[in-house]
């Protein structure tokens, strides 16, 4: 069992949308506009990570109402990368963050905890704000292995990660068995899960950044599931894929999660 460390959520809970391969420049459009019309009245922050051609139009649109980012970069500033994207492209076109590591990087373009690392370090490097991605398959928890997992991919995902730098690195757990499959976790397996997280940051680091570090669930979660688990202790925000595709819905699960900023 992990020590218990538990975050005081103090800060303002923070809704990431992952839109995946979804959405043109109108459609992307389309959806801010519709959104906007639904009067969502929050003190959370909205974040969306968008196709890396929706950046700079999505970013012109909303200026700093909401932050905009990108779902993922490669390790090298610049160079003969064909089809590869680099850190700076993405801050110029208005990107403020990058997933990285997200299990379908992983499962389809073979990213490794080692390429993953390489990538954590360049975005800090560049300014940008890295959403690094953990999580568990079926099998793994199943075999009861889920704290050894999410352990492995920390100490390799963010290695050489300094401890000034560590503050500006968010974590998403998202268990691969519950991303797209309409199955949330529980919210005790959630708040486990993110106390385990913590209890690692703290060998890693120390308690004080453990407490601070901004951890969010990601994995089938709808208007069904937001309440509860925005109210899980130590749950700081989602990372949404599926959900976040619909203005309704997603403002929907905004306002099911306001008022769970303070504990
Ligand atoms: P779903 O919300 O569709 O399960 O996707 C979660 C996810 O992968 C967010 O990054």
């Amino acid at each position: 069992m992990p020590r218990t460390t538990r975050a005081a959520k103090t800060k303002s809970f923070l809704q990431v949308a992952n839109w995946k391969m979804n959405k043109t420049i109108r459609e992307a459009k389309q959806f801010i506009e519709q959104f906007v019309n639904e009067k969502v009245v929050t003190k959370q922050q909205i974040w969306f990570a968008v196709p890396f051609t929706d950046i700079s139009p999505m970013k012109q649109l909303v200026g700093d109402v909401y932050q905009i980012g990108a779902q993922n970069m490669h390790e090298a500033s610049s160079g003969a990368y064909t089809g590869e994207i680099a850190a700076e492209m993405l801050l110029e076109a208005g990107a403020s963050f990058v997933i990285l590591g997200h299990s379908e990087r992983r499962k389809y373009f073979h990213e490794t905890d080692s390429s993953i690392n390489k990538k954590v370090l360049r975005a800090i490097e560049a300014g940008l704000k890295p959403i690094v991605c953990i999580g568990e398959s079926f099998e793994e928890r199943e075999e009861e292995r889920t704290e050894e997992v999410l352990k492995n991919q920390l100490l390799e995902g963010l290695k050489d990660v300094s401890v000034n730098s560590i503050s500006s690195c968010i974590i998403a757990y998202e268990p691969i068995w519950a991303i797209g499959t309409g199955k949330t976790a529980t919210s005790d397996m959630v708040v486990k899960a993110h106390e385990a997280i913590r209890s690692i940051f703290e060998g890693l680091y120390e308690k004080k950044i453990a407490e601070e570090m901004t951890i969010l669930y990601g994995g089938s979660v709808s208007p069904a599931s937001a309440e509860e688990l925005s109210k899980s202790p130590g749950v700081n925000g989602f990372l949404i894929g599926t959900a976040s595709l619909d203005p309704a819905t997603f403002a929907k699960i905004v306002t099911l999660s306001e008022n769970t900023t303070v504990e």
